[in-house]
Order: structure tokens, then sequence, then C-alpha cells
């Protein structure tokens, strides 16, 4: 058994994308959703052991949360600041990591091989839960140069102070001019997804060779997203993160490292 707590967490594609693997490797379990609300995290995550749960997903709200809950959280996961994925140990005691940024790095080189995370300056826009992972996983990958762009500037800057060298905050104002001679965009805020406003970024400075990437993927295609389609740039959408961050988490509870086949990506993208 495994599953994923969030509240709200009905709409949450990650039931399918594991009852798939179970159904494709020949294994006999089941994935679930639970509603968990922020005041029963705890109790819930101590009953995963009990209930002879694998594991579990973290989703909204409880990605920082439930951090300070497990007794032990892996090196990566620490310097993300959360956790998605939470391992039940043979003694019962609760292990937790962080796929976010291997789902984000592996849908990139899904989509183009031989991209590099040292190819040029990287522009990322956000600094919330989502890009404190793109941010992680593109430093280790060999990134030399981000400009990090956020609404709310000492959020930014903050990150910078923390991550380091290659990550450099700028001001919000100077997110279009910041993309000039970038070789890679990603769009790492709420803007785009269905139901918000559109992110507000003039991408005429952009070179035709950057790859744009936005994390969003409801809508599969984000105005961010067929904009750069439209003047020629690569681009690749969100959801190849959210089905290989799940492939770790089904390979630690499981011991199957499972693959995204076409067949699970179009069955994911029929609920979109
Ligand atoms: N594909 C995946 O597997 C995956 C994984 C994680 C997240 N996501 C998606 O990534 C997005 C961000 O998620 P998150 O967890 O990082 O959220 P979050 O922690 O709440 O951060 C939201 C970010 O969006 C920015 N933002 C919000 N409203 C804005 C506005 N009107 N103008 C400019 N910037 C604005 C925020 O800027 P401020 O700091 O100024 O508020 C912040 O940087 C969501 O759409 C989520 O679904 C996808």
């Amino acid at each position: 058994m495994a599953g994923v707590m969030g509240w709200p967490v009905m709409h949450s594609r990650s039931p399918k994308i594991h009852n798939y693997w179970f159904a494709r490797y020949g294994l006999a379990g089941t994935y679930v959703p639970l509603a968990i609300k922020a005041d029963g995290l705890r109790a819930a995550l101590r009953a995963l052991a009990p209930l002879g749960f694998s594991g579990c997903n973290l989703t909204i709200p409880h990605k920082e949360a439930a951090f300070e809950i497990v007794d032990r959280v892996d090196p990566l996961a620490r310097r993300i600041g959360a956790i998605n994925c939470v391992v039940v140990a043979p003694d019962g005691t609760l292990d937790g990591v962080n796929n976010d940024g291997f789902g984000y790095i592996q849908s990139i080189l899904e989509a183009y091989p031989d991209w590099r995370a040292d190819a040029g300056a990287i522009v990322v826009i956000g600094a919330g839960g989502g890009a404190r992972a793109v941010l992680v996983s593109l430093a280790d990958k060999g990134a030399r140069e981000i400009r990090l762009v956020n609404r709310t500037p000492e959020r930014a800057q903050a990150l910078a102070r923390e991550f380091g060298a290659p990550v450099k905050a700028l001001a919000w104002k100077d997110r279009h001019a910041a993309l000039a001679g970038a070789a890679m965009l990603v769009n790492a805020t709420s803007q785009g997804m269905a139901g918000q406003s559109v992110l507000d970024l003039k991408l005429d400075k952009l070179p035709a060779t950057a790859l744009v990437s936005d994390i969003i993927y409801i809508p599969r295609e984000t105005p961010l997203i067929a904009a750069a389609r439209r003047r020629g740039n690569r681009t690749v959408n969100g959801l190849g993160m959210l089905l290989n961050q799940a492939r770790p988490a089904f390979h630690a509870w499981f011991g199957v490292m499972p693959e995204v086949t076409p067949e699970l990506r179009a069955m994911i993208e029929a609920t979109i």
C-alpha cells in the first residue's frame, strides 16, 4: 500500500500513475488518495507503519510540515526544504525524501536528451516550493549562472543567499531584460495555471535557441509555453516532472524502478 496525503487531494493524478505501474509490473498493491487536514498530518504519518503502508507522497499543504515530523530527512530534501515522499523503514520509522528535483531534470532530459545545465545562463521565475526543487537540481547538474526573479524580491534574495553561486537574484522589473542571452527559461510560479492570471513576461529578448520550461501541467500548454512555441523555442511542460518524480518513490517502496511509458503519459494527459 501507498498513497498521497493532501488537502484537497481528490484531484491528484498520483493514484492513476502508481496503480498503472502496479498493473504493468504485476505487483499486488494499491495506491490511494488520503484526504488529511493539516492538524491530522502527524497522526496520519505515524499510522503508515501499523496500517502496513510502504510510504506516501505529500502534496499541498503538507510538504514542509511533514519535514518536521519524519524521523530522518535526506540531505537533498534538507536543501530543498521540503519532502514530497515518505518511506517507511523496516523498523517502522519514517524517512523523508524529495523527488521533485529528480523529476524536473528527468523531464527535460526525456524531451531533449542532449540538454545540459551548463550550456548557458538559466532564468528562473519564482521562489516558492517548486522553484526551490528546480534551483537545487539545476545547480547540482552544473548550472553556472542562474538569474532568479520573483515578484517578492526578498524571497529571491533569500534564496540567492541560501544557495550561493550560481544563483543571483534580479529585480522583478528586470525580468524581461534578464532573458537576454539566456540558454533556458523556467517558470516556477503559479502564473499561467488554470484559474490564475498569465505570467507577465515579454519574450522579445529571449534567444530563439533557448529552451523554455514551465513546471505547470494544468493546462498542458500554458500561455508562456504557447508563446515560446510560436516564436520557435523548444518547450517542456510540467507533466514530465510530475510523472518522473513518482518513479524513485515507487522504487523506494516496491523495489522496481518504473518507466514513464507513452501509454502512461497519454492516460494522464487525458485527465487534464
Ligand atoms: N510539475 C510538477 O510536478 C510540479 C511540482 C511542484 C509545483 N508545480 C506547480 O508549480 C507552481 C508553483 O508551485 P509552488 O508549490 O512553488 O507554489 P508556491 O510555493 O506557492 O510559490 C508560488 C510562486 O508563484 C509566485 N506568484 C504567485 N502569484 C503571482 C503573481 N500574481 N505574479 C507573479 N508571481 C506570482 C510567487 O511569488 P511571491 O513570492 O511574490 O508570492 C511564488 O514565487 C504551481 O502551479 C504548481 O502546480 C508543479
